[in-house]
């Protein structure tokens, strides 16, 4: 099989990268930084591990890619869509003793500390929604045909706690977005315009039009994860990579 991961010079990116590869699945680890990229490509040391450089921000880049994927394998077997950003900006001093925080926390104690830290200036969410969105549909888009051209083709696209509906306010909306056969591309591309409209014109919570910020007293209070992960970043990372991993190449029922 051979899988495309976007994003995959760090992080989860790379350690899905590993797995895949480690199973026995051609990889193609993409970067939007030739350089880290290649450099990620070589650090995991894997035969099977070819780099390719993608900025999913960048149509022509995606394009790209997918002349390289036809002309070296003639197909796609999996596209995992991990490359994102957070669109938020952090404040904190050292990131890496702040990661090491949030991994002994649960889910509602890790929001409320990020907040803490996090502005969220407009450019960023219009960056954000950029990339995670419009980048990330691009990408699928460019290789679409490629992995219709296999029997397994497999799209695993990676998501976060923020963006579960529960975290949003607005009925009306939740409802809409949960409406899987009602929705359609077009009605998501306007409601995304709507976001930044409304986030531009300081609306967001009057139209009740999007994420809400933790402490709203209508944010229910998911529950406590099972077991909080005790300061263990790199067992959380790879155990995401692993779910991935199974939905990638697990076999259809
Ligand atoms: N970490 C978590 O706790 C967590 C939890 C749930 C879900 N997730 C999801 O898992 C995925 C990976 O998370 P992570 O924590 O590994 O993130 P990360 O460490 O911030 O890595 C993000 C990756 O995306 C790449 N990227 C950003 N913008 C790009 C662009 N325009 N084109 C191509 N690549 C781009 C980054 O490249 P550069 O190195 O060039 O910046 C980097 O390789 C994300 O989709 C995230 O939402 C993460």
């Amino acid at each position: 099989m051979v899988a495309v991961v976007t994003g995959g010079n760090r992080g989860i990116g790379l350690e899905i990268c590993r797995q895949l590869a480690s199973s026995g699945v051609t990889v193609v680890l993409t970067a939007r930084d030739a350089e880290r990229g290649a450099e990620a490509a070589s650090t995991l040391g894997l035969p099977n591990v070819v780099f390719h450089q993608l900025d999913v921000g960048d149509p022509s880049s995606a394009a790209r890619l997918a002349g390289f994927i036809e002309e070296k394998f003639g197909r796609l077997d999996i596209l995992v869509n991990n490359a994102a950003i957070t669109g938020t900006t952090s404040n904190v001093d050292d990131p890496e003793a702040f990661r090491q925080e949030l991994a002994g926390m649960d889910l509602m104690q890790r929001i409320e500390a990020i907040n803490k830290h996090n502005t969220e200036p407009y450019e960023q969410a219009q960056k954000c929604l950029r990339t995670n969105y419009h980048g990330t549909k691009a990408v699928t888009k460019a290789l679409l045909p490629l992995l219709q051209s296999s029997s397994h083709g497999r799209i695993v696209n990676l998501s976060s706690s923020y963006g579960l509906l529960r975290f949003f306010s607005g009925d009306e909306l939740k409802e809409e977005l949960s409406s899987i056969d009602g929705l359609s591309e077009q009605r998501l591309d306007e409601l995304s315009e709507l976001f930044l409209k409304d986030f531009k014109d300081g609306q967001l919570e009057a139209r009740e039009g999007g994420p809400m910020k933790e402490g709203s007293s209508r944010t229910r209070r998911p529950r406590r994860s099972r077991t909080p992960i005790p300061g263990s970043l790199r067992r959380s990372t790879r155990r995401c990579a692993s779910t991935v991993c199974i939905l990638a190449t697990s076999r259809r029922t």
